[in-house]
């Protein structure tokens, strides 16, 4: 039995689709690299709502927090659009996150050479971009109470509140600056300090994380929307982004498009260490179930395969072995093989989900 557990969750839309990728890639990692994992599936989103009526069962709840980590696929759709907040495919997904408490949700832009030139930013901007957001992800807006829709004055009105404790904040931010101590040394932080007192309290933990425990590293702040725009204008600026659970999910956006595709951005959300030392983890890719072009094998399944690789890297010590995958990975775009989100590009080779898959295997069978 091997001691490195996986739950698989697939979710909805092309979430299977490029789970069976990852799926041969976790196997390949088995027979030849001696990485055996033991890997259990289950549903989450809309097709465990099919089947039981809830977007994430108790049971499911409780094996994710035994595993040592949880790789997902995406979850949504519009056929569950009209479903009642309570049941939709997305609280499933929040529900992982809230209870496995996976606060530092770690979502890396990296552009590849080969995809340089298929930013809609110019090759200069993005060619060697390699930055890391660091979104705070179990608190904030997403999360606050009270929150709901409801009568005043003869009128409806939503309501969603925008909470951190100082304990919250400076969690992430330790996380962002032990990051960065690995890379860059630089972390700059975002926020709305000028407008929200959650982001003046935002500013001043992390001002004190930093001159207590950090100081070796380089901090800045940048107000959120000038962060967007600087973002833009000159990404190589940055090296670790730390921001709140919101911002977070913009910017990361944001940052998926400089580096040609949602469909390349994977991310990992890490708790803190369990038992054995090893952080609670779930790895997705950032994008979503994408049903605009679902069932027709169209995905690209990179995303979902490098955040495997970032399981290899943050899960179970194998920081060699996620090295081999993405330059695996780099090596396919650097070919031309590429899925119909990168295509447009004079040369490129037109491939299938599962034909990225295959291309992705024999690149690993290269590298030995
Ligand atoms: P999306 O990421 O699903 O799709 C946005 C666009 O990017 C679409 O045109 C899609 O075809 C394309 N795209 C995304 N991933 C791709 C891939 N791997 N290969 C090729 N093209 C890809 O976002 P959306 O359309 O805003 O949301 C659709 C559903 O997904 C919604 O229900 C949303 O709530 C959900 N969603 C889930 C997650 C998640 O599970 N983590 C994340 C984002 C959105
Ligand atoms: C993401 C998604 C999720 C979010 C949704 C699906 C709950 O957009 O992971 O970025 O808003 O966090
Ligand atoms: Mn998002």
């Amino acid at each position: 039995m091997s001691d490195r557990s996986l739950l698989i969750l697939p979710g909805d839309g092309i979430g299977p689709e490029v789970m069976d990728e990852v799926q041969r890639v976790i196997a390949w990692f088995g027979d030849k690299r001696g990485l055996g994992f033991a890997v259990s599936e289950d549903l989450v989103g809309g097709a465990a709502y099919d089947a039981h009526g809830t977007p994430l069962t108790d049971a499911t709840m409780a094996r994710a927090q035994e595993v040592d980590a949880v790789l997902l696929g995406a979850v949504g759709g519009p056929k569950y659009d009209a479903l009642d907040f309570s049941v939709k495919p997305e609280r499933g997904l929040l529900r992982l996150r809230k209870e496995m408490d996976l606060f530092a949700n770690l979502r890396p832009a990296q552009c590849f050479d080969a995809l340089a030139d298929f930013s809609s930013l110019k090759r200069e901007v993005v060619a060697g971009l390699d930055i890391m957001i660091v979104r705070e992800l179990t608190s904030g807006v997403y999360f606050g109470e009270p929150r709901g829709v409801f009568e005043e004055g003869g009128q409806r009105v939503g309501l969603n509140t925008q909470r951190y404790t100082e304990a919250e904040i400076a969690r992430v931010a330790r996380a962002a600056f032990e990051l960065a101590r690995r890379r860059g040394n630089r972390v700059c932080s975002m926020e709305k300090a000028n407008v929200m007192e959650s982001g003046v309290l935002w500013r001043e933990v992390v001002t004190e994380v930093h001159a207590a425990d950090y100081a070796d590293v380089e901090l800045s702040h940048m107000y959120a929307d000038a962060g967007a725009m600087q973002l833009t204008r000159w990404p190589k600026q940055f090296d670790v982004i730390v921001t709140d659970n919101l911002f977070g999910d913009l910017l990361s956006d944001l940052a998926a498009m400089l580096t040609g595709s949602l469909g390349m951005l994977p991310s990992a959300s890490l708790g803190a260490p369990m038992a054995n030392g090893r952080p609670k983890a779930l790895y997705e890719p950032v994008h979503g179930s994408a049903p605009d072009i679902a069932g027709q094998g169209k995905a690209n399944p990179c995303a979902c395969i490098l955040s495997f690789a970032m399981a290899l890297r943050y899960s179970f010590d194998a920081g060699e072995e996620a090295t081999r995958l993405e330059q695996a990975v780099e090596r396919v775009l650097a070919k031309g093989i590429r899925t119909g989100d990168l295509l447009n590009v004079e040369g490129a080779t037109p491939a299938t989900t599962r034909e990225m898959g295959d291309a992705v295997i024999a690149e690993l069978e290269a590298s030995l």
